[in-house]
């Protein structure tokens, strides 16, 4: 009965006194836990670090940096590590250094893992010369030494992603960021290439000042301002605008970004006035009548989609979560007392314990898997989508070789644009789809439909048989072999049967 279950009321008073001590006491304890936290919090934003020397605007030299922040400075050098994962880290391959060359270390050739990726972007720079990415450490020299370089005279522009800049775009614009930003995106690579000396640094990221993160790049200033006004935002002021959580991800895509030359001034413009989307970045590049360059075996208006890792990260599950790249690519690590950025930025699969499990209590071997789950299936429908491109490709060829006219070749020109564009985009986001594995696989289906479309458009055009590709379609979301389970060791060579060994010129 409820009635016995009623305290007596001097008793309900006695223990409501006794509650309230206690609340009282647990609150108190509570408000004092919280103060120690926000106050260590804010010890730690200030960041009491020995000034053992004097940093300046003007230093470019992580080693000087380094000496008032020995630890950061250590990880940062370990960019050299190269570990390969299943789809990314990279293999050390050994060279002979030649006089133009002198590198003895380089990365994996994809085009030698894939040779279809040579049809693909025949007569462009990247049939030539393409390897998997590798750390920090080595951008500067990679690529200054790329055979890429030979096939067209680079721009200075290239260097805004490759070097430490900050300081060189100073002083080339006398103290305006701007203007030697505008003067070196048009200055001969290797007269550029002079005014600079270590790959990315501390002062790209930082202001000296107080270690604040902040963008020093033009691009991005730009980027995403225009970016933030397609969402109806006006006049987005990047280093006065963003929170403090964006920053984490913005450092990064100054970088992580598509990206193209305008006009002759050579300026590096991101393409994001219509959104972040792949179909947005098309869809300008068709409004300004853009094409990186004229593929050699077809004549199609061909497009190179690069590196759009921040752009897919904003389509993805932790990018809608407020997860950024640092989270997963700079965890925190303890050092003594402190909790510290790991600056030795690399491929989260060799890092997992700090990278994901901080988030997520899966164990480590589940995690690896569902990321595993996600990259293989990607990769089987990269593969289906390239075997396609491949198949028009060759339609479009042998039409052209046959007589077929320009005014019956156009269309599927077009549509070999579009198709090649939106694998490219999956296949040079360097996750393998794990940034937004829905959107990777819409891009996927996206393309192969415009690449099928191509072959129809071609048959009606011309008369002639297209389509389909002869090689047999393989498995699609291939099962995690356990032998491949610690990440490493395992190769991106597309399946047997896949189009690669007939496809590739
Ligand atoms: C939720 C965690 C997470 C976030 C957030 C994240 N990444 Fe990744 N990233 C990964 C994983 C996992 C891979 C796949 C690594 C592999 O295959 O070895 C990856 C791969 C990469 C790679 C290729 C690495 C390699 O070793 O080849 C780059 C570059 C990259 N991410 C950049 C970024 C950038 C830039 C952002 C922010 C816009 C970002 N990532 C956000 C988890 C994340
Ligand atoms: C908007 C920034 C940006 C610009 C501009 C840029 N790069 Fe890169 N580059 C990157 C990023 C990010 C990577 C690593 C990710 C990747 O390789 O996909 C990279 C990787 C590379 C690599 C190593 C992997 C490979 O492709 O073999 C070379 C070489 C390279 N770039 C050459 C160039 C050249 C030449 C130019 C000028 C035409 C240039 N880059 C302009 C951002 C940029
Ligand atoms: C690519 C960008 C980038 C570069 C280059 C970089 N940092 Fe950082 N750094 C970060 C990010 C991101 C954070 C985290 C900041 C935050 O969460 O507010 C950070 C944090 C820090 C902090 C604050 C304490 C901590 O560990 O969280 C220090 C100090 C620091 N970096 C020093 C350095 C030094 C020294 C160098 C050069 C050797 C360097 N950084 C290069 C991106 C960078
Ligand atoms: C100044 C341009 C620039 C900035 C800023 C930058 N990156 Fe990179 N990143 C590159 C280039 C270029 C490469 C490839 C270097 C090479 O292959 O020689 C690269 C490589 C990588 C790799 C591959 C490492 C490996 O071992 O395979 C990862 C992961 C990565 N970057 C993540 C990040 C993250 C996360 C941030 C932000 C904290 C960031 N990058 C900021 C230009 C940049
Ligand atoms: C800062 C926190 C954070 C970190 C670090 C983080 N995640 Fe997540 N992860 C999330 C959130 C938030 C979600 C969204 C689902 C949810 O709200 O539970 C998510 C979702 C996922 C999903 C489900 C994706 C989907 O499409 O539904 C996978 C798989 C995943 N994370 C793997 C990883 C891996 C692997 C890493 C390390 C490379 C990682 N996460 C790092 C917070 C994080």
């Amino acid at each position: 009965m409820a009635d016995n279950h009623t305290p007596e009321p001097n008793r309900r008073g006695g223990r409501l006194i006794l509650l309230t001590a206690l609340v009282a006491a647990v609150a108190a304890a509570g408000i004092t836990a919280l103060l120690v936290n926000i106050f260590e919090r804010q010890q730690e934003a200030r960041n009491p670090f020995f000034r053992v020397v004097e940093i300046t605007d003007e230093t470019d030299d992580p080693a000087v940096w380094g000496r008032n922040f020995p630890f950061q400075y250590d990880q940062y050098r370990k960019t050299v590590d190269q570990a390969r994962t299943r789809y990314g880290g990279s293999e050390a391959m050994l060279r002979t250094p030649t006089e133009a060359d002198p590198r003895s270390i380089v990365a994996q050739s994809r085009l030698e893992e894939d040779p279809r990726l040579r049809t693909m972007w025949a007569g462009y720079a990247f049939s030539k010369d393409f390897r998997e990415e590798r750390g920090h450490a080595y951008m500067l020299e990679d690529q200054t030494f790329t055979e890429r370089q030979d096939f067209v005279k680079q721009p200075g522009a290239c260097l805004n992603c490759h070097a430490s800049t900050y300081v060189a775009m100073m002083r080339a614009g006398n103290g305006d960021l701007q203007a030697g930003f505008e003067k070196i995106n048009q200055m001969p690579f290797f007269e550029a290439r002079k005014g600079v000396e270590h790959p990315v640094s501390c002062i790209d990221c930082h202001d000296p000042q107080d270690m604040q993160l902040r963008i020093t790049r033009p691009a991005f200033m730009a980027g995403i301002r225009a970016a933030k006004a397609a969402e109806g935002v006006e006049n987005f002021d990047v280093n006065r605008d963003a929170t403090r959580q964006e920053m984490r991800a913005y450092v990064c895509g100054q970088c992580h970004v598509e990206y193209y030359f305008a006009g002759p001034e050579k300026r590096l413009t991101f393409p994001w006035a219509k959104g972040l989307r792949a179909d947005d970045i098309m869809s300008y590049y068709d409004e300004i009548k853009f094409q990186d360059w004229k593929h050699a075996e077809t004549g199609g208006p061909t497009l190179k989609a690069q590196h759009p890792e921040f752009e897919m990260g904003s389509q993805g599950i932790h990018g809608r979560s407020g997860v950024t790249c640092t989270d997963c690519h700079m965890p925190y690590m303890r050092q003594g007392s402190m909790k510290v950025t790991d600056h030795h930025v690399r491929s989260p699969l060799l890092n997992i314990n700090r990278a994901c499990q901080t988030c997520h209590r899966w164990d480590e071997t589940e995690l690896r898997d569902r990321v595993f789950t996600i990259q293989d299936r990607t990769f089987a429908v990269r593969n289906q989508a390239m075997d396609a491109l491949v198949s028009l490709i060759n339609d479009i060829k042998t039409a052209q070789a046959s007589g077929a006219t320009d005014a019956q070749l156009d269309g599927a020109r077009q549509f070999q644009r579009r198709g090649q564009f939106f694998l490219d985009y999956v296949e040079a986001e360097n996750s393998m789809g794990f940034h937004a594995d829905q959107e990777a696989m819409r891009l996927l289906a996206l393309s192969l439909d415009n690449t099928r479309q191509g072959q129809i458009v071609l048959r009606n055009a011309t008369g002639m048989t297209t389509g389909p590709n002869s090689a047999p379609p393989f498995e699609v979301g291939q099962p995690v072999k356990p032998s491949e389970r610690n990440g490493g060791g395992a190769d991106r060579k597309p399946p047997a049967g896949s189009g690669a060994a007939k496809g590739g010129g």
